[in-house]
């Protein structure tokens, strides 16, 4: 079971960003993705779910193709594999587990959500009365009312305090150790080696370092093809 990218290449205006990128990224444990800004870390996972497309190559789901799906296949897609974005907005008015419940299902799935990021407590809250971690919990918690099989998280911790960050990762130990795997977006190389099982490294539009978090030791250097 895993999500493969078989030499991807996408260029933006005749700029290549990504080159040939192959990778199996296995759906089990967390993959920490890493990269240079602009390496196209977040083009990765927009393809991945087709929200854009592929000039060459091909990525596959469980051996099933993605890049070619049509849109109305890629809805399904979208709930097994959610993608969140650096900056999931949750609706204000709402409380947490309103929020949680938007893409529908039973008061008892939220609340066993809630509780899946540690937020059984909080569900009555709304964004603006807690800190930035829970808010990030509560998106992740919404993405799990989808049942997903795996997650495509985009720098979930950029942007926040440390105390929220590790809140953050530690949910995300926390839903590995249940179960639920993830590709991590992230620059945090200390999280990606506390927290990752391993380290996907996009250098030069091809793939990097990709092995053991723990064994990992920073971006290889540019002049390095
Ligand atoms: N829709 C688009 N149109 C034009 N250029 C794009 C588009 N999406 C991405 N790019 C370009 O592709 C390159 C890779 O972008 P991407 O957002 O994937 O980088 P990244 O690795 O996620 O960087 P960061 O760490 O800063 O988030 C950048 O040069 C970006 O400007
Ligand atoms: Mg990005």
């Amino acid at each position: 079971m895993s999500l493969t990218f078989h030499e991807v290449k996408k260029s933006f205006d005749g700029v290549p960003v990504l080159q040939g990128f192959s990778a199996e990224v296995p759906l089990q444990g967390l993959t920490f993705v890493v990269g240079r800004s602009g390496s196209g870390k977040s083009v990765l996972c927009r393809a991945a779910v087709g929200l854009l497309r592929l000039d060459a190559g091909e990525i596959a789901l469980d051996g099933g193709r993605v890049d070619t799906l049509p849109e109305r296949a890629l809805q399904r897609t979208r709930e097994q594999v959610p993608y969140l974005v650096q900056s999931p907005a949750l609706l204000d008015w709402l409380t947490l587990a309103q929020n949680v419940a938007l893409p529908g299902g039973t008061a008892a799935e939220v609340e066993k959500n809630l509780a899946r990021v540690g937020l059984s407590a909080l569900g009555d809250k709304r964004p603006a009365e807690v800190g930035p971690g829970v808010r990030k919990r509560a998106a992740i918690a919404r993405a799990l009312m989808l049942r997903p099989r795996f997650l495509l998280l985009d720098e979930p911790t950029t942007g926040l305090d440390r105390e929220a960050a590790a809140q953050v990762n530690a949910t995300l130990a926390e839903l590995r150790a249940q179960g639920l795997g993830a590709l991590v977006v992230s620059h945090d190389f200390a999280a990606a080696q506390t927290f990752a099982d391993t380290v996907l490294e996009v250098h030069r539009g091809k793939k990097g370092y990709h092995g053991p978090a723990k064994a990992f030791r920073g971006l290889t250097p540019l002049g390095v093809e």
